[in-house]
């Protein structure tokens, strides 16, 4: 397989975890590429279930590489958990996963800042962030006060380290939070800094070797473009670039030697946290969409909102990330509806609006103008083949298609490997 970015095309939680994991047979490396352990990307084998925040999905395949890029932001801490989760169920990770120095470093600061920045906002003005500290991680980041994966194994680090905390402790004190302690927080970070020193590399010049070695690499995205820091529902979103674009801002790989564009698509939509989200259903369907989808966020166990395929969302996304191919999940959990939705166009003001406006409050007040479609009435659960669908499954995602402009190649009807169709060619 050529060298492939696989993106969230709406809000995040489309299935990533799992399309990765399916693709991951086809590849040698697997890239994250941005973002952080706000993430949660699930893969399930067999009767496994795994959640994983930080580390590629594609560690589950015993002999493929992994990669955390510059470009995500690591909390040292959870990442040392989250290995140690994997390697006492049975993965072996030595010699295959790699973290680049320059990744900058989340550190208990940004977490307390995350928290009570969200805690202090005005009503409409919290985000529902995942408080892992995300924001404020990659706030220091571009105000050039961070530090990173390569500075914890600096001589000079604990000096680095009293720094930053003296000046955040002024910001965690304006807030109204408890100052943190500079040595507490060294001798943890030391202690993490001894687990991680062996996988610690410049994996820039790693992944580059690979790409002229013609080693095939699947860039793994967390979030969705619309959690997208410039193309997302701003301010509700993350801060990372979660498109295409940050594969290789946030890699090292230059953008003439990325081949394909995935882009994953729940059959419906969903968000968690705030911010708008035109085809959002608050009624009794929406309720039933999230109880048949289990619909309960994989990182803070929130429920994720619900609400009909939103085309003009899909039709912004494949434009921005250059999608090539659709990957559709969880047609499964639409198979009982009479009737399914989808949301064509906008209309604010009486006036059609076909894209995605650029002013969060110009989309809060966008009302969704709707196509209906029959459903299906049976299980897709055991699908072999794009003909074998009902027919109505099949007239619903080709239309799908045809609003997008994108063909589907991936189909996945269940959270196992099996319950996923990888089409020879792609439909639409
Ligand atoms: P990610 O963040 O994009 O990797 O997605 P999450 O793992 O947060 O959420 C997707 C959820 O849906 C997980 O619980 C998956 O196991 C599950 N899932 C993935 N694909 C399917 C599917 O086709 N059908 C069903 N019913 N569940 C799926
Ligand atoms: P995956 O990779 C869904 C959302 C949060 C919040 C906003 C900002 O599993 O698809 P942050 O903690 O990043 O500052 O929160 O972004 N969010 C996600 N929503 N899936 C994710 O990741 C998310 N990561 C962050 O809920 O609305
Ligand atoms: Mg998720």
């Amino acid at each position: 397989m050529a060298n492939t970015v696989l993106i969230g095309a709406q809000w995040g939680d489309e299935g990533k975890g799992k399309i990765i994991d399916v693709m991951t047979e086809k590849v040698d490396w697997v890239v994250r590429y941005q973002g952080g352990n706000n993430a949660g990307h699930t893969v399930e084998i067999g009767t496994e279930k795994y959640v994983l925040h930080l580390v590629p999905s594609g560690i589950l395949h015993d002999e493929k590489r992994c990669v955390i890029g510059h470009g995500v932001v690591v909390d040292p801490m959870a990442l040392v958990e989250e290995l140690e989760g994997v390697t006492q169920r049975g993965i072996s990770i030595a010699g295959r996963f790699f973290i680049s120095d320059r990744a900058h470093l989340v550190m208990p600061y940004h977490r307390t800042i995350d928290e009570y920045r969200e805690k202090k906002a005005s009503s409409g003005n919290t985000i529902g962030t995942t408080k892992r500290g995300i924001g404020p991680a990659y706030g220091d980041k571009a105000s050039r006060t961070g530090l990173r994966m390569g500075d914890l194994l600096d001589p000079e680090f604990p000096d680095l380290l009293r720094k930053r905390v003296e000046i955040n402790n002024k910001i965690l004190t304006a807030l109204g939070a408890k100052p943190v302690d500079a040595e507490e927080i060294l001798s943890t970070y030391q202690r993490a800094a001894d687990y991680l020193k062996p996988f610690i590399a410049d994996t820039i010049p790693l992944l580059n070797q690979a790409v002229r070695a013609g080693e095939p690499i699947l860039f793994e995205g967390a979030q969705g473009t619309m959690l997208d820091i410039d193309y997302g529902t701003y301010p509700f979103v993350t801060s990372s670039s979660a498109t295409a674009g940050g594969a290789c801002t946030g890699s090292g790989v230059p953008p003439h030697r990325i081949d394909r564009v995935i882009g994953v698509v729940k059959a419906y939509s969903t968000r968690v946290g705030e911010g708008p989200f035109p085809t959002e259903l608050t009624d009794a369907m929406g309720e039933r969409i999230r109880t048949a989808g289990a619909e309960f966020g994989a990182t803070t166990g929130r429920p994720r909102r619900c609400g009909w395929f939103d085309a003009v969302v899909a039709r912004y996304s494949a434009m921005i990330n250059g999608i090539d191919v659709w990957a559709i999940t969880k047609l499964d959990v639409l198979d009982e509806l009479e009737t399914i939705r989808i949301g064509v166009a906008y209309e604010v003001d009486g006036q059609r609006v076909d894209q995605v406006p650029a002013n969060v409050r110009v989309l809060e007040k966008c009302q969704p103008i709707y196509e209906e479609m029959p459903g299906w009435g049976c299980s897709t659960r055991e699908t072999k083949s794009f003909d074998s669908l009902p027919a109505n499954a099949q007239a619903y995602i080709l239309r799908l298609t045809e609003l997008t402009g994108v063909p589907v190649e991936i189909l996945s009807f269940g959270p196992a490997r099996e319950s996923t169709l990888v089409l020879e060619s792609p439909v639409g």
